[in-house]
């Protein structure tokens, strides 16, 4: 079990978060850091506390709008940042969009963490998920095993549950990858995604593959849509902690991550959503999948995108 769990960021997904931390024991303490006046992080976590004799945990939750609260934090999750709302004409904006308000936000962030818990292994959920964990590194200069971004465990978990749904079984029986960043290109590999073992074109036809990909892409613009007040929520806020307790047990779980890749897939020192193999030490290997030719040319261009969106953070952050 990890000592302390620190949440930056008290909102939809922080909620969600500490709620679950405390109900599945994953910590001996929590610690809440939220901006938000008079006490969000406070009023959240006293609310959890009062209701911790009725579910049995003795996780001690500690709140605050001081970073100070994440003191002694040996796992760090990052959920500062604005998410995306509908814009009045109805229109969703892309994630690449929160960039200059977010990239701000993760300043602070980054500060807190190096002030409070420097050794922190830290999971970031905030968008644009890919060049917000890009900052944090280039700002903490985190060893890269204990800095990674919370995606592909998302977008695995719709990919999953779109399939199970058409072909009519457990979402539990199936198995599937979304590669890349977590933008509007990212990549739902096709030839990894199987129902018990088998092939997913067995059950499926090639169209309805193609629409429930498509799907996936813009699933969290779909919720965005729907919520009209904001971004999804519970499903981020359980891979995250999917992520956190392959961790804390050290469980050695593949889950897709945004790791550093040096090399791996031919990318060179970018954050990108890829399977790997997390433990006790964090990230403990990548694993490079064996694409089809189709999933190579789609992994380099939203590699591309990721590029692109990494160069503006350069640029407005240098
Ligand atoms: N330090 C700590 N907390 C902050 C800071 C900061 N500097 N700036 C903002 N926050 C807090 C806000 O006060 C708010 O309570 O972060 C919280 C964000 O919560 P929500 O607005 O509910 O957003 P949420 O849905 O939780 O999403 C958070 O994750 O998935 C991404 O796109 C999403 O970037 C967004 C982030």
């Amino acid at each position: 079990m990890l000592k302390k769990i620190g949440v930056i960021g008290g909102g939809n997904i922080g909620g969600v978060l500490i709620q679950e931390i405390v109900r599945r024991g994953l910590a001996g303490c929590v610690g809440l850091v939220d901006i938000l006046p008079p006490e969000l992080a406070k009023g959240k976590c006293l609310d959890i506390a009062e209701g911790t004799p009725i579910i049995a945990s003795d996780v001690k939750l500690v709140a605050g709008k001081e970073y100070s609260v994440l003191a002694g934090a040996d796992m760090v999750i990052n959920t500062a940042g604005v998410p995306r709302k509908p814009r009045p004409d109805g229109t969703i904006p892309s994630r690449e969009e929160l960039l200059v308000t977010n990239l701000k936000i993760t300043d602070q962030v980054a500060d807190g963490i190096k002030k409070h818990c420097p050794g922190a292994i830290i999971i970031s959920i905030a968008n644009p998920l890919d060049a917000i964990v890009y900052h944090l590194y280039r700002k903490l200069g985190h060893p890269k095993a204990k800095i990674l971004g919370m995606a592909g465990v998302l977008d695995s978990s719709r990919y999953r549950y779109f399939v199970a749904e058409a072909a009519g079984v457990s979402v539990e029986s199936v198995e599937a990858l979304v590669l890349g960043g977590h933008g509007d290109d990212m990549v739902p590999i096709r030839s990894c995604c199987r129902i018990a073992g088998m092939p997913v074109e067995k059950f499926l036809s090639t169209e309805s593959l193609d629409a429930i990909e498509k799907r996936t892409r813009g699933a969290g613009a779909e919720v965005v849509k729907l919520l009209g007040s904001g971004s999804a929520f519970a499903s981020p806020a359980w891979a995250a902690l999917a992520m956190a307790e392959a961790i804390a047990h050290d469980r050695k779980k593949i889950l897709a991550c945004c790791a550093l890749l040096e090399g791996e897939y031919g990318v060179d020192r970018l954050f990108v959503g890829v399977p790997c193999i997390l433990g006790a030490g964090g990230i403990e290997r990548i694993i490079e999948a064996d694409l089809n030719e189709a999933e190579r040319v789609a992994f380099q261009k939203s590699v591309a995108s990721v590029t692109s969106t990494c160069a503006e953070v350069d640029k407005l952050a240098p």
